[in-house]
């Protein structure tokens, strides 16, 4: 509501957030991605600027209008995901990293497109950097927010990432509910933080869920 972003909380801070799903290609016709539409990384982006922050979006390919006053860069692949957030890594205070990174890519990107001239085709798939992971290891000053998008076992799997990605924060949500997760305008989600606290949130806008996002990392950063 208005008055959680009273006061520009986020003012002079620089916010980098990465949204939406990457895109693998297999030839120059075809590529592998998945079901996010971005909606949840957009509204976390603009939820930030409105608390003050200067931010940088990552986003992958979305349908949505770019949010003004923010800075978007757009990727395609994990590997261009990977280079931006890279390179605007060390004058972050906060990242988000909300995005849906493919996890595999086409060993072979076919530079001509594939004609069906057999009954069955296997693409062989190797996985892709985990951009997470290497900004956990990279850590100095900055805040670092992951996502888990799980169907089951949702603390055991959002803990474990969060120690092996070494973050401070991480916000789960269950993607095999229909209103909840890919797609869809509303969320639900636990708040998992590095000491061991958590906060479950009933079903909400996903500018809600922005909102408490980003309220629980300032509490972080204010440590
Ligand atoms: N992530 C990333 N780079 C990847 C894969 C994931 O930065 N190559 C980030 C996502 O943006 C998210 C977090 O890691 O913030 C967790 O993503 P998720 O898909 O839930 O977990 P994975 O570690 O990829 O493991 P799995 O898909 O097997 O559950
Ligand atoms: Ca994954």
């Amino acid at each position: 509501g208005a008055e959680s972003v009273a006061g520009l909380p986020l003012k002079g801070k620089n916010v980098l957030v990465t949204a939406g799903p990457t895109r693998e290609q297999v030839d120059p016709v075809r590529y592998f991605t998945n079901y996010s539409s971005g909606k949840m990384g957009y509204a976390i982006a603009k939820a930030a600027a409105r608390m003050g922050a200067s931010v940088t979006l990552v986003s992958g390919p979305t349908a949505l209008e770019k949010p003004s006053g923010v800075h978007v860069i757009d990727v395609i692949s994990t590997e261009d995901m990977f280079q931006a957030v890279m390179k605007e890594y060390p004058d972050q205070d906060l990242v988000i990293k909300s995005a849906a990174v493919a996890d595999y890519t086409p060993r072979i990107k076919y530079g001509e497109k594939m004609k069906k001239n057999k009954e069955n085709w296997s693409v062989e798939m190797e996985k892709t950097k985990d951009i997470l992971s290497v900004l956990g290891q990279k850590k100095e000053r900055q805040i670092l927010v992951g996502f888990a998008a799980e169907t089951g076992n949702l603390e055991e799997y959002a803990m474990d990432k969060l120690k092996r990605k070494n973050l401070d924060m991480i916000v789960a949500n269950n993607v095999a509910q229909e209103d909840a997760g890919f797609s869809v305008d509303t969320n639900r989600v636990i708040i998992y933080k590095k000491d061991g606290s958590s906060i479950e949130y009933p079903l909400q806008s996903k500018e809600k869920v922005a909102e408490e996002v980003l309220l629980q990392a300032l509490e972080l950063m204010a440590l």
